[in-house]
Order: structure tokens, then sequence, then C-alpha cells
């Protein structure tokens, strides 16, 4: 039994095993009580008021700033913008930068594997603006070969949009050779690190990430808070992407000018509370360290994988190697749809996710229309991947396909 799941107040005495990690992670304690301190002792408007709640709400924000340059590697805490997670970040790329930079000709490269979220706003750029996008394929495992970046990424390419891991196949992209290749061709490079940053360390500069996008709620931290890390000189030249409140410097009748970064990007009332609570989800991961996290994540991985390998009814998307998942093991079971191994495993209080994982490129890629996933952390435990398995055996006889 891990000893970080008795800070997990909602496995208290339940039976339910969660392995939907890679949708929503859960929460320690120390956010929720970080969060409820703020709430009982300073809760005010931040960045607005004169009085002391006010500041210290807003010292609370700034503070909040910090952890996430300094989780990240930023430079400055002015290059970090505060979302409400990482489709909102890459919007806001899509819109204030991809808009005013993309043009008729230029190309924009993704992978297939990307989430929707790293889809769509830049079909929405290609759509306005007449760039084109071009996608690297991955092998079937995930893994992204040089052979993609080395050839797709040309002088007509301006932005590579790219997932740090895939949120269905958990393989890793290689950032920085990718990086390498699209600024010796004058690109700018985002990474989309919803899946990275709650299980790995991140440093945005040895990256070489140039925009960096994350959310709170897969890191154990609050829903409705994310980030989206810009180089300074990016996000200098950019317009805001939502106009308002707190953002300017001077509004007349006709105009307004506007506030120096990050202020420029968080119009009207910011989430002070949940940038708290993800300044204390930052804190507990660095107090757990990296090392082990990866670790038990690649144990508990290496025990399912294990497992489902007995299963020839089971087929498992991804690579062979536990190491190579992030604790996300997609799979199917053959003639099961995976709602109904969803279903079916629900009745037994285990939690998995099924379907096309707002990854429907991806799906058409593999060849399948859907998959199930389970996706671990490392609050797991060996006990609830046993139970899984053993369950996973029975999931066919459950709906009525036989053993
Ligand atoms: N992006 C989240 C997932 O992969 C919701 O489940």
């Amino acid at each position: 039994m891990s000893s970080y799941r008795e800070d997990f107040p909602i496995f208290k005495g339940s039976d339910v095993i969660y392995f939907d990690n890679a949708a929503t992670s859960q929460r320690p304690r120390q956010v929720i009580e970080a969060m409820r301190s703020f709430n009982d002792s300073c809760n005010a408007n931040p960045l607005r008021g004169l009085y002391d709640w006010s500041v210290r709400t807003t010292d609370a924000y700034e503070a909040a700033r910090h952890a996430v340059a300094h989780f990240i590697g930023a430079e400055r805490d002015c290059e970090i913008v505060f979302t409400r997670n990482t489709t909102e970040s890459i919007n806001l790329v899509a819109y204030s930068w991809g808009l005013a930079n993309l043009h008729a000709g230029d190309e924009i490269v993704l992978t297939v594997s990307e989430h929707h979220s790293n889809i769509l706003p830049w079909q929405m750029c290609a759509r306005r603006t007449g760039a084109r996008l071009v996608y690297m394929e991955c092998e079937k495992d995930g893994t992204l070969p040089a052979s993609e970046y080395e050839s797709k990424i040309t002088d007509r390419t301006k932005l590579v949009a790219v997932a740090e891991v895939s949120n269905v196949l958990g393989a890793v992209n290689p950032i920085r050779e990718i990086a390498d290749v699209a600024h010796r061709k004058g690109a700018v490079v985002l990474v989309d690190g919803a899946q990275s940053t709650p299980h790995m360390p991140v440093d945005v500069k040895a990256l070489g990430a140039d925009f960096y996008a994350l959310s709170g709620h897969k890191m154990l931290g609050p829903m409705g808070i994310g980030a989206l890390y810009g180089r300074i000189a990016l996000l200098e030249e950019m317009q805001p992407f939502l106009t308002g409140g707190e953002m300017i410097e001077t509004v007349t009748r006709e105009s307004a000018t506007f506030a120096p970064v990050p202020e420029k990007f968080e119009a009207g009332t910011v989430n002070a509370m949940g940038a708290v609570g993800l300044s204390a989800a930052i804190d507990y991961l660095n107090g757990v360290g990296f090392d082990t996290i990866m670790r038990k994540e690649r144990d508990l991985t290496g025990l399912l994988l294990d497992r489902m390998r007995k299963m020839p009814e089971v087929t498992v998307y991804g690579s062979e190697d536990p190491a190579k998942h992030c604790g996300i093991v997609t799979f199917n079971i053959e003639g099961c749809h995976p709602h109904d191994v969803a279903s079916v495993l629900d009745s037994e209080h285990i939690c998995i996710r099924a379907g096309h994982h707002c990854a429907q490129p991806l799906m058409k890629y593999l060849g399948v229309s859907s998959t199930a996933r389970a996706s671990l952390y490392f609050y797991n435990t060996e006990e609830e991947v046993e139970r899984f398995a053993d369950a996973l055996t029975k999931v066919r006889g459950w709906l009525g396909y036989g053993a």
C-alpha cells in the first residue's frame, strides 16, 4: 500500500479503483487544505484592492505563478500566464499568435497522435489564414521517427505543435530534437504538456519549447486552472486573446493600451484559489519526487502489461516497455465494445475511460474507432492492478461472450 495514498481523502474507506488519472487525477488533502486556508484567511479580488485581504490574495496568486515558473524551468515569472487549462492555453496561442503570424502557404506541423485540443485550434488557424496542416506519422507504438520531423519540418513550417506525451499511447515525443529542427527552420514550437507535467520533470528551456501548456487537474491540482508558458519575446509581441478588466494600461472611449505580460493575457477576475491549489499540488509532486513517481508508474504498468500479455483476447496499444507508457495502458478486448468494457468494470467499482480519447486521427491511424484506457498514477497499488487484471479476465463472460 502506497503511503502517499493516505493523503488522498477520496480513497479513504473506498473500494473504488481509480484508473482514469490521465483524464483527471485525485487531490491530496494538502491541496484542499491550501485552498481552504486561502479561502478562510484572505479571499478577495486579486490585483485590484488596496486593503490587506486583496493584497494577500494577490501575493498568493503571484507566489503560485512563481511556483509554476520554477516547476517547468521558466526563467521569468512573467512568462507564465494562468489559464483555465491546456485547451485554453493552446487556444490563446492560436488566436493571439497564430492568426497574426500564419499566412497562406505557411505550414503547421503536428503529429497524428495529438489530442483534439492541439488539432482544432490549428485547423481554425489554417481555415482563417490559408496555412496548411502537415502531420508527422508515428509508429504503431507511438514512437515518432526522426525521419518524420527531419522531413516534414521545412522552410515553410511556421509552427510545430506537439504533445510531449500522447494521452492514448503514453509515448514520449523527442521534443528537444524536434525543437532543434524547428528552430533551424525558423519555426516556433508549442508543446502540449497536459500528460507530461504530472509524470516527469519538465524544463522548458532544455526542451526548447517556445510555448508550453499544462492543466492543474491532471497533476493533483483543482479543475479550472492551467498555465501557458511563453517565451517573453513572443508574449510581448502578441495581442491579447481576451479583453476586459485588469489587462489594460489606459482606456479611452475609442481605444486602449494594454498592461505588460502576463496581465495582458489575464482579463477579468482570475482564479486565485485555483492557482493556490496548483501551487500546493506542485509542492506535493516535488515532495514525492519524480524519480519515485516514474518508478512506481513503471512498476505498476509492468505488472499490468505482464498480466494482460497472458490474456489472448486483449490487445494492448503502445510500447512493450512499461517505462514508455507514462502509466497509460490503452487496450481492447476482442468482441467487446470499449464502452461496454468500461460499464461492466464500473459495476465492479473500477473507473477507466473508453472512447476515442479526443484523438480521432490517432484512432483512425490505429485502425480502431475506440479503445478502453486504464491510466495509473503513483498512488495506485499493486493490489488494485491485480484486482483490475482479474476483472479483465471476466469481462467477456460478464458481457455474454464466454470467458
Ligand atoms: N485529455 C483528457 C484525457 O485524455 C481528458 O482523458
